[in-house]
């Protein structure tokens, strides 16, 4: 048989995006798991707990009837019903399911909103540092993330002033928001998300709302962007709160406008949402009991957190006010992040997040860590690091 040319299947540029250092280092610990060592990974953000007991049980339910199949595109109704009573319990507000969208995780939904919303080209603000896959995702669908820089003199969230002075250097035409933020939990309080969404609406900034570690936050509730109004997208997931990473479901809330639009471009881009995985987040709800024993183990694992790294020499740890992650400044210990990474991993066999990840400029100072972990692990992966480091242990 004559062979065909070689070499044609190349690249495209748009799809030239970084990696997620966050996972290669969990590859590189997976490899050392298998090859016999005992890895503590603090690296990516998920929960170390199990998903609420009624979701396996919905799940295991469906499984024994055998026909797992697709769903209309939007979502079973049962569930886009409880996720519009999630709304009315929460938040005081009420949604009409038929806005409700059933996504494979929120990561999903980035992709559906921006599709539904802009053209190629477009200029969407991101704050730095932030969650990378934003600016990822952003560059793969030929738009142009801005990374707007936050700052000790921002308490390291965005806010109305810098989207403003952004938005006067070069028209900016949407922003993704997340309020905790991630790689440092951070938020801003009602009143400056309320004046950063008003300030977005009043500049043509159409608001997309990360809303994906609500119910995980330690001294004030995070607002939802529809609490004021229902010109926004929000977007949320089962993954964090409902410790649901691998299930890959999440949803978004659209405004009237985009209906039929979000629905054509689920149909043809994912057809639905998986089954199995819908069934068991209606079920969820019922776990927040829970969850909300996992979210307490959350805030006992801040507390060692914010006790033992500065005594590793990681200092100005950024304001954890919700979420599971501490970002703190390793440049007392490194200059370089990746490196630091790299070798923490090498001596301790703990792994742990560059910043380089979350912050393409000033990175190489920063570390984060997750605290999602089993408490006794945390503790065991301090004192190896502590061993390591020279610090002694009292
Ligand atoms: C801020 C933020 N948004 C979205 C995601 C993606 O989550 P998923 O696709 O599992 O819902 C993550 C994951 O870490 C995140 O940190």
């Amino acid at each position: 048989m004559s062979q065909t040319k070689s070499g044609l299947i190349v690249p495209s540029k748009r799809s030239n995006i970084d990696s997620f250092i966050a996972m290669d280092i969990v590859s590189k610990a997976a490899k050392l798991t298998a090859a016999g060592e005992d890895v503590i990974s603090l690296a990516v953000g998920q929960p170390c707990a199990s998903a609420p007991k009624a979701a396996l049980t919905a799940a295991a339910n469906a499984l024994k009837d055998g026909v797992i199949s697709y769903t209309n595109a939007p979502g079973i109704d049962g569930l886009r019903q409880r996720i519009a009573l999630h709304y009315r319990e929460t938040y005081d507000v009420e949604v009409d399911p038929a806005r409700i969208y059933v996504t494979t995780g929120s990561s999903a939904g980035f992709v559906l909103s921006f599709l539904s919303m802009f053209e190629a080209g477009a200029r969407i603000a991101i704050p730095s540092p932030g969650y990378p896959a934003y600016r990822n995702i952003i560059k793969s669908l030929s738009m142009v993330p801005v990374e707007i820089e936050t700052s000790h003199d921002s308490r390291w969230t965005l806010n109305a002033q810098l989207l403003e002075a952004a938005h006067k250097k070069n028209k900016i035409d949407g922003l993704l928001f997340a309020n905790p933020n991630n790689p440092n939990g951070t938020m801003l309080q009602r009143d400056g998300f309320a004046t950063l969404l008003h300030k977005a609406q009043e500049l043509g900034i159409r608001f997309i709302s990360d809303e994906i570690y609500h119910g995980l936050t330690y001294d004030f509730d995070a607002a939802s962007a529809l609490e004021y109004g229902d010109d926004v997208i929000v977007i949320n997931s089962f993954s964090k709160y409902f410790c649901m990473t691998g299930w890959r479901i999440g949803w978004m809330i659209v405004p009237e406008s985009l209906m039929r639009t979000i629905d054509k471009l689920q149909q043809n881009l994912f057809i639905c949402a998986p089954q199995i995985s819908q069934i068991a987040a209606a079920a969820a709800f019922e776990g927040k009991a829970e969850m909300e024993l996992v979210h307490r183990g959350y805030k006992t694992n801040r507390k060692l957190l914010l006790q033992r790294l500065p005594k590793l020499g990681i200092t100005n740890i950024q304001p954890i006010d919700g979420a599971f992650y501490a970002y703190g400044d390793i440049s007392q210990l490194s200059d370089n992040s990746v490196d630091f990474a790299s070798k923490i991993l090498e001596h301790t066999k703990v792994a742990v997040t560059p910043g380089v990840d979350f912050d393409l400029s000033r990175g190489k100072s920063w570390m984060r860590f997750c605290f999602a972990a089993n408490h006794q692990r945390l503790v065991e992966a301090f004192d190896r690091l502590d061993k390591w480091l020279g610090i002694e242990q009292n």
